[in-house]
């Protein structure tokens, strides 16, 4: 950044234009509400680059869209990476209190019944993982009530568009303030104190987890086997309805019969009829979680 002038307003057009672009890469939509937002942070790249015209931004990146170098470092300003441990603890207490016990019965039952024994698979696919405290949390979890880890074969895929999520992600190091609401039975044994001001994941949280880029508007391309458990929170809320009804046939597509899904709390499951009909609601206190038939 070479100097710094005073931000010129975006016009409407021009958000329209900047609004369809972003959209069109990666299903996030920005509602006229958000204009002053898309503005600040648009304006804030444009410092960065020394490029104070919105439209010469617009054509930068049109042009630079097949490499995608500055796409991504404007929606890397543009994703909210809000997240927590243990966030919408219902789906922690039932994960832990029975559907893990349940699938993990179910599973090793399997296995004991083929001609050669071998580990039980149980796959899990956190889908928006931001900086990792969501798949971290279900492998901490998973560990309460797993016995010998020896004896399964576990795969917890986390994805994200976040390039800069997914490197804090698996670093799995966190401050104080993140770690301090988390119950002390878990921090005791799954977090390395390093010093007092920062925590780090434990290697046997951290074994499982295969954090990986995926920008969910390329769903289509993204070919991979099923999963028991599928985390899908708190990302639609950023998709317009028709890139919502889009995610949630691709997602539910990859959820095994009889697996679980989770999404938050404010993208209930019946608000998608069609697919809500394949689907038991379980509701739990504070919380909802949805069995495919
Ligand atoms: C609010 S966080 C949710 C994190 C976590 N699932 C939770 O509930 O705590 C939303 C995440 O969605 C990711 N995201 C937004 N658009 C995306 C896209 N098109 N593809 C993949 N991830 C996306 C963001 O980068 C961000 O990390």
């Amino acid at each position: 950044m070479l100097q710094s002038y005073p931000m010129t307003p975006l016009s409407l057009k021009e958000f329209e234009k900047f609004r369809d672009l972003i959209y069109q890469h990666t299903s996030l939509f920005f509602t006229e509400k958000k204009k002053a937002f898309l503005e600040s942070k648009l304006w804030q790249r444009m410092e960065v680059l020394d490029l104070f015209s919105y439209e010469a931004y617009y054509q930068l990146l049109k042009e630079e869209k097949a490499s995608s170098k500055e796409l991504s470092a404007l929606i890397e300003t543009l994703v909210i990476p809000e997240t927590s441990f243990f966030r919408i603890r219902g789906h922690f207490l039932e994960l832990e209190r029975s559907i893990f016990p349940k699938l993990l019965t179910q599973r090793s039952q399997e296995s004991w019944s083929l001609p050669l024994p071998q580990k039980s698979q149980i796959r899990i696919w956190s889908v928006a993982c931001s900086t990792g405290e969501e798949p971290y949390s279900i492998a901490m979890s998973l560990l309460e009530v797993l016995g010998d880890p020896a004896l399964w074969n576990i795969e917890i895929l986390a994805t994200d568009i976040s390039n800069s999520a997914l490197a804090k992600a698996q670093r799995g190091i966190y401050s104080k303030d993140k770690v301090k609401k988390v119950e002390s039975r878990y921090v005791d044994k799954y977090f390395k104190d390093l010093g007092g001001k920062e925590y780090q994941i434990a290697d046997e949280v951290r074994q499982w987890i295969r954090f990986q880029y995926l920008n969910l508007k390329d769903l289509d391309k993204f070919h991979s086997a099923s999963y028991d458990l599928i985390f899908c929170r708190n990302v639609l809320i950023y998709f317009d309805r028709k890139a919502q009804d889009l995610l949630m046939e691709r997602v539910t597509n990859l959820l095994l019969p009889g697996g679980y899904l989770f999404l938050g709390d404010a993208e209930p499951l019946h608000t998608f009829p069609q697919i809500a009909r394949q689907f038991e609601f379980i509701e739990i206190e504070d919380a909802m979680i949805y069995r495919k038939k």
